[in-house]
């Protein structure tokens, strides 16, 4: 990154974006609360048309998370066609406890206004815009973590089990904790040469 005439802070902005990575191997050390609280609290801050703030969190941590992969499993068995097969035994105790992979599970979900002149695109766009502060600003303070999602998202009865409006959409589960040692991050996948992504016009 060329960091020449630029601040110190814009040079610390810079690399926190450029090298965040998302970090799924954790430590079971669940992070003090008022951390969590305080890294949640940088969605507050993502742009967001109207100002509706549409983003609301489910944050679980210990037994709490048992709770919230049943709701997992629970939307599994929905989809599955014969949910008692073997196949679907050992699938559904996967899903039940795809929670425990991380010491904190913040549910995101967008819970869209009602208000005439808003559209769920821009609700869902500021909410993801949360999303990313709050995964920027987990890097800075050193935490690890990674945004999933899976077909739970797009589940209508999952917002209301996890207790959100019936109008909400679930955008992603953030796994946060701590970087695992032994975690290897994969090789960032290769991002397109600007070239193939940006037309400049007008310019000398
Ligand atoms: C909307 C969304 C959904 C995602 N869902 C998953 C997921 O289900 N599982 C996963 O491992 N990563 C998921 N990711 C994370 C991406 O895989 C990851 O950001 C991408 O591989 C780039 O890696 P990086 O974040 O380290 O730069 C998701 C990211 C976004 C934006």
């Amino acid at each position: 990154m060329d960091t020449k005439g630029l601040s110190a802070t814009a040079v610390a902005v810079l690399e926190a974006i450029t090298n965040r990575r998302s970090i799924g191997r954790l430590t079971s050390e669940c992070p003090d609360q008022h951390l969590v609280e305080r890294v949640i609290q940088t969605t507050l801050f993502a742009p967001n048309h109207r100002h509706t703030q549409p983003w609301r969190f489910l944050v679980l941590a210990g037994d709490a998370r048992i709770r919230g992969g049943e709701v997992l499993e629970r939307s599994l068995v929905r989809r599955l066609e014969d949910p008692e097969a073997p196949s679907s035994l050992e699938a559904r105790r996967s899903e039940r406890a795809k929670f425990l992979r991380a010491p904190v599970i913040i549910i995101v979900a967008v819970e869209p206004s009602n208000e005439p002149n808003v559209s769920l695109d821009e609700e869902i766009a500021a909410g993801a815009a949360g999303v990313q502060n709050l995964l920027l600003a987990s890097h800075a303070v050193g935490l690890a973590a990674v945004w999933r999602t899976g077909d739970s998202v797009r589940d209508e009865v999952v917002p209301t089990e996890f207790g959100f409006a019936q109008s909400s959409v679930i955008i992603g589960y953030v796994y946060l904790g701590y970087p695992d040692p032994g975690h290897v991050v994969k090789p960032r996948p290769n991002r397109l040469p600007s070239k193939n992504t940006t037309r400049w016009e007008g310019w000398k």
